[in-house]
């Protein structure tokens, strides 16, 4: 099905018009691909059929012949065995655990699709680079080498090292906020929600509507709705000491954010004289989307368009984890020296000498050569494609997953796939163990176990979303693993009728997804 959809200067769909069905790709009605857009101007945008299969046809090195079969663009250097289990085994782990997943050992998962973190395998580059790390405490050869990445990358001159994404939150909001603030973003990660909290201040989410409908197909259901924004930052009653926004827009289905969406919140927040950092974990896969579905961009680079990125923001957190390439790092980066000497002395205070922020010289080197590898076009293309692909298999075997793909996971709608089991029963959570006892995949409920809210008379206000989110490991698995997992899904969802809801019998009083204690009901 080929969908036209309008939109306005926001970025927000204004209208859609059904077009015949197609299987092929089809090509932009209303502004040409090869043509730069002007900001601002209204216009229309056909969506491909099955987005996430761009560039399979201009693919350069797919001239002679269209090769649709993807290919890992690499090979394997050495191998780690996975666990291969049978039912009884599930399922007595699954009663031990108490049906919570976060509980099973790893050795009891065949394929761990719980995180993208800092689970993916670095290169044969990054284990030599590894051994050159420099691992002194002050002026590290090291940390000049990771200096030099991220500058390159980013453009920011102030680059501060952190052992993860969080605690450059930590650091950045301790800072910058102080109680009754506000900060917008798309849609705030957990922590960096719990981090913007635990300052008394508050997290506001203002990703465009379009961006809260799972099914709803748009290129940039990532971005942020400025006509909410722009009422934020007039707001006189309120403090807004930095706008923020996640690329890819992790919590909202791994959803990218325009480039256009981009220059408009940095401009309002230039207007208003606030800064504007960036989320930036996923920055490349949020890149390779702009180079396929903005006008204007499908013939730079991705690391062109990931500095023009980085170019509108002021600073930028980051996880080393996703994006980084790395099992472990982050670092937060801005242009303002006053900012970044105050968020310097902090870092000594919690993460360690400016030089290596938490991390050892080996992984400064790890991620200085992983950031220059992420950026890869084959990588890119095989890293998105893939994802679509596991998609596809679960959509056309008729399991509904939040439109288009993301970039590093699938999301599957479980309150569309078990309508019988409400939302205080869990459905999403339902599902995820099912996935499990069925194949030994593990992902992990993003839905009311996880944001559900406790209500006065003692009911729970449930997530806007029941999902179970495939975040896919990066150069990790293969395609027959992918394969393996889309038929485990295909024959769960095949018994979804008989699925059971499930019961929370004992749960923290925070971040609960964690350790709760369910029960079928
Ligand atoms: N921001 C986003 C958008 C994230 O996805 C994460 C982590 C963080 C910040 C925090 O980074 O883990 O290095 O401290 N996301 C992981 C996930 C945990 O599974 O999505 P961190």
């Amino acid at each position: 099905m080929c969908t036209t959809v309008r939109f306005g200067p926001t970025g927000l769909a204004t209208g859609t018009d059904d077009a015949p069905p197609t299987g092929d790709l089809v090509e932009c009605d209303f502004r040409p691909l090869s043509r730069p857009v002007p900001a601002k101007q209204p216009g229309r945008m056909t969506l491909l059929p099955t987005m996430g299969k761009e560039n399979f046809k201009t693919d350069p090195k797919a001239d002679e012949h269209v090769f649709r079969t993807i290919i890992e663009p690499f090979r394997i250097h050495s191998v780690e065995d996975i666990a291969l289990t049978n039912l009884a085994q599930r399922e007595s782990a699954l009663a031990r655990v108490h049906y919570n997943l976060f509980g099973l050992h790893a050795d009891e998962v065949t394929i761990d699709l719980l995180t993208d973190s800092g689970t993916g395998s670095m290169s044969a580059r990054q284990w030599a680079g590894m051994m050159l790390g420099d691992e002194s405490y002050a002026g590290s050869r090291s940390f000049y080498k990771f200096r030099n990445a991220v500058v390159g990358l980013t453009g920011m001159p102030e680059v501060i090292p952190t052992h993860q994404g969080r605690a450059a939150e930590k650091i950045l909001f301790t800072e910058t906020l102080e109680p009754g603030d506000v900060v917008p973003n798309n849609t705030h990660f957990d922590t960096t929600r719990a981090n913007v909290e635990y300052q008394g201040a508050e997290a506001l989410d203002l990703v465009t509507e379009v961006g809260l409908d799972p099914a709803s197909m748009h290129p940039f259901k990532g971005n942020m709705s400025l006509g909410r924004l722009e009422a934020v930052l007039e707001d006189d009653s309120v403090r807004t000491p930095l706008v923020m926004i996640t690329v890819t827009n992790n919590s909202g289905g791994g959803q990218p954010v325009s480039m256009e969406n981009m220059r408009d919140v940095a401009e309002l927040c230039r207007n208003h004289s606030v800064p504007f950092f960036l989320d930036a974990c996923r920055f490349a896969e949020n890149a390779w989307f702009i180079k396929t579905r903005e006008p204007g961009y499908e013939g730079k680079a991705p690391l062109e368009i990931a500095r023009e990125m980085f170019s509108m923001a002021d600073g930028c957190t980051f996880s080393a984890k996703k994006d980084g390439l790395a099992n472990i790092g982050g670092f937060l980066a801005m242009r303002d020296p006053e900012l970044a000497a105050r968020c310097r002395n902090l870092l000594i205070l919690t993460e360690g000498f400016p030089t290596y922020g938490g991390l050892a010289g080996y992984d400064l080197e790890a991620i200085a050569q992983g950031l220059s590898e992420v950026v890869d076009e084959d990588y890119l293309r095989y890293r998105i494609r893939s994802t679509a692909y596991l998609a596809e298999k679960m959509n056309d075997a008729g399991i509904p997953t939040v439109q288009p793909s993301g970039g590093h996971a699938v999301y599957i709608d479980a309150r569309a796939l078990l309508p019988h089991i409400p939302p205080h029963r869990y459905p999403a959570q339902a599902f995820a163990v099912e996935l499990y006892r069925s194949g030994g995949v593990r992902g992990v409920e993003i839905g009311s176990v996880m944001f559900g809210k406790p209500s006065d008379d003692g009911t729970e206000i449930p997530a806007p979303m029941e999902l179970v989110r495939l975040a896919i490991p990066r150069r990790t698995y293969t395609q027959s693993h992918i394969d393996y997992v889309a038929e485990a899904a295909i024959h769960a969802a095949s018994k979804a009728e008989d699925i059971p809801g499930y019961r929370i019998v004992r749960q923290a009083p925070w971040l609960r997804h964690f350790t709760a204690e369910f029960e079928p009901v």
